[in-house]
C-alpha cells in the first residue's frame, strides 16, 4: 500500500565521516532496485541470512528521541505500538551477528558515495540507516533529503498513455537502465538496489523496442509474464549493465531482496492488518511470490558474479527474505500518523526502530568484507 515510488539516493560523502549528504533528486520519475551481500569474516562458516529471532532485552541503539530523522510515519511508539518488537535479535544459525558500529561504518564509506535506489521500503532501509547513524557521538553535519517521485523500476519505463490520461500500465524496457539512475551513476560508489511493488501491476515488457511480453495482462497475442519472471528479466538487465558501465564510479552493487508484507484478514484496502506481536518461528510459511522474486534476486546476482571476470563492479546480496518473512509483527498497522488513509493498516513498511535495522547490520558487513578493496575516489 501506498508504496511511492521513489528513487532515494543516500549519499555519504566523504570528506569528513561526520558529514553525511542525501543524493539530490534525480530530474524525473523512476528507478528500483535492491541489493544484498553476505559476510566478513566468518563467511565461511556462517550464512548469515540464514537463521531466527532470539530473545535481546539490550534494546536497540537509538531510540525515537535519540534520531532527529525519525519519520513520523515509522515512528510506531509515538502512535502507541507495543513496543515489544525491538527486543528480539537476529541469530544466524553458527555464528554471530555483529552489532551495528556507526564509527565502523563512516570509516569504510568515507569518501564515498552511497545510494540506495527504489521503492519506499528502500527509502525505509535509508531512514534506519540515517536513525543508527545518529547517536551523539556522531554529528551530522549535512543533510539533504532532495528525493522526488520516481517509478521504481531499475530499467527504463513509461506510463502509458490512453487518450492523453496517464494510465497505471507501463512500458518496461528491459534493456535500457533507468536514465534517472544511469544519469547520476558516475557519482555513486555503493549502489544498493531492490525490487518493488510497482511489478504487481499490468506492465508491459519491451527488449530492443519489441514487445516480449506483460504482466497482469490477458492479452492472447501476447506472451503472459509472471511478476518473478519479469524482475528475473529485469535484474539480469539492470546487473549486467551496471556491473558493465565503464565510465563511473559504482565499485560495489548490492542486491537487497524482496520483502513480505504481512497483511491478514483482508489487502491494505479491505480491513487487512497485522496486529501479531510476536515473530513467527522459522519454520512459518513464506509468500511464495515474494520467495519466487527473492531466488530469481539470487540467481540473477550470482549469474552476473560468476560472469565476472577480474575487474568490473562487485556485486554482493543481502538475502532478509526469510529473516523479515517472520517478522509481522514489526511493521506499523495501524500505529501511524495516517491522517489522509484514517483506518487503514501499514503491514508493508517497517518500524524504527525495528528488525529494518538488522539489514544494514547486514550491509555493514558486506562493506566490511570490501573495506579495503574499495578505492578512495
Ligand atoms: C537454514 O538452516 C536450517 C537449519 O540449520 C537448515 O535446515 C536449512 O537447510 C538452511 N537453509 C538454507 C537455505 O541454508
Ligand atoms: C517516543 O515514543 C514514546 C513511546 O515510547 C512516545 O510517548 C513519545 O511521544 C515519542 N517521542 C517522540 C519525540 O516521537
Ligand atoms: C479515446 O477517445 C476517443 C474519442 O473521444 C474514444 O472514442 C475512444 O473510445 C477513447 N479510447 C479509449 C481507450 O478510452
Ligand atoms: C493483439 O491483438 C489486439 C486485438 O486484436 C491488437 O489490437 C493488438 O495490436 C495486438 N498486439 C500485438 C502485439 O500484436
Ligand atoms: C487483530 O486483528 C483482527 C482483525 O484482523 C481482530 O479480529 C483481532 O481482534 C485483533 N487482535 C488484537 C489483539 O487486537
Amino acid at each position: 500500500m501506498m508504496l511511492l515510488s521513489v528513487l532515494l539516493v543516500l549519499v555519504l560523502s566523504a570528506y569528513s565521516p561526520e558529514q553525511i549528504f542525501l543524493y539530490p533528486p534525480m530530474p524525473a520519475h523512476n528507478s528500483h532496485q535492491t541489493a544484498i551481500n553476505s559476510p566478513h569474516d566468518n563467511a565461511k562458516a556462517c550464512n548469515l541470512f540464514n537463521g531466527t529471532w532470539v530473545r535481546d532485552f539490550g534494546g536497540p541503539i537509538y531510540t525515537n528521541t535519540t534520531c532527529p530523522t525519525i519519520p513520523e510515519a515509522r515512528n510506531c511508539a509515538k502512535y502507541g505500538k507495543q513496543m515489544d518488537y525491538v527486543n528480539w535479535m537476529w541469530k544466524p544459525h553458527g555464528c554471530a551477528m555483529e552489532k551495528f558500529e556507526p564509527h565502523l561504518f563512516l570509516t569504510i564509506v568515507r569518501g564515498k558515495t552511497l545510494a540506495f535506489a527504489g521503492d519506499s521500503i528502500a527509502r525505509n532501509q535509508m531512514e534506519s540507516l540515517l536513525c543508527l547513524l545518529s547517536q551523539k557521538f556522531y554529528q551530522i553535519a549535512v543533510i539533504k533529503d532532495l528525493d522526488t517521485t520516481l517509478q521504481a523500476f531499475p530499467v527504463e519505463d513509461s506510463q502509458r498513455q490512453i487518450n492523453g490520461t496517464v494510465v497505471e500500465e507501463h512500458d518496461i524496457h528491459l534493456d535500457k537502465l533507468d536514465p534517472r539512475l544511469a544519469t547520476n551513476l558516475h557519482q555513486i560508489n555503493i549502489l544498493v538496489i531492490s525490487t518493488s511493488r510497482w511489478f504487481f501491476r499490468r506492465n508491459y515488457l519491451y527488449e530492443g523496442e519489441e514487445l516480449i511480453g506483460c504482466i497482469y495482462c490477458s492479452e492472447d497475442n501476447i506472451t503472459s509474464f509472471s511478476v518473478p519472471m519479469a524482475i528475473q528479466r529485469v535484474f539480469r538487465t539492470a546487473l549486467k549493465n551496471l556491473k558493465e558501465s565503464q565510465e563511473c564510479r559504482l565499485q560495489l552493487t548490492v542486491v537487497r531482496t524482496a520483502t513480505s508484507a504481512h497483511f491478514e484478514n483482508g489487502l491494505w484496502n479491505t480491513g487487512g492488518s497485522c496486529n501479531r506481536t510476536e515473530p513467527l518461528r522459522e519454520e512459518a510459511m513464506i509468500d511464495q511470490t515474494e520467495w519466487a522474486i527473492r531466488n530469481a534476486q539470487v540467481e540473477e546476482a550470482d549469474r552476473t558474479k560468476k560472469n565476472n571476470g577480474k575487474g568490473g563492479v562487485k556485486i554482493e546480496i543481502i538475502d532478509i527474505t526469510k529473516a523479515m518473512s517472520m517478522r509481522p509483527d514489526a511493521h506499523p498497522g495501524i500505529h501511524w500518523n495516517n491522517q489522509w488513509m484514517r483506518g487503514y493498516s501499514d503491514c508493508s513498511h517497517w518500524c524504527l526502530p525495528g528488525p529494518i535495522d538488522m539489514w544494514n547490520e547486514l550491509l555493514l558487513a558486506v562493506l566490511n568484507k570490501y573495506k579495503n578493496s574499495l578505492e578512495d575516489q
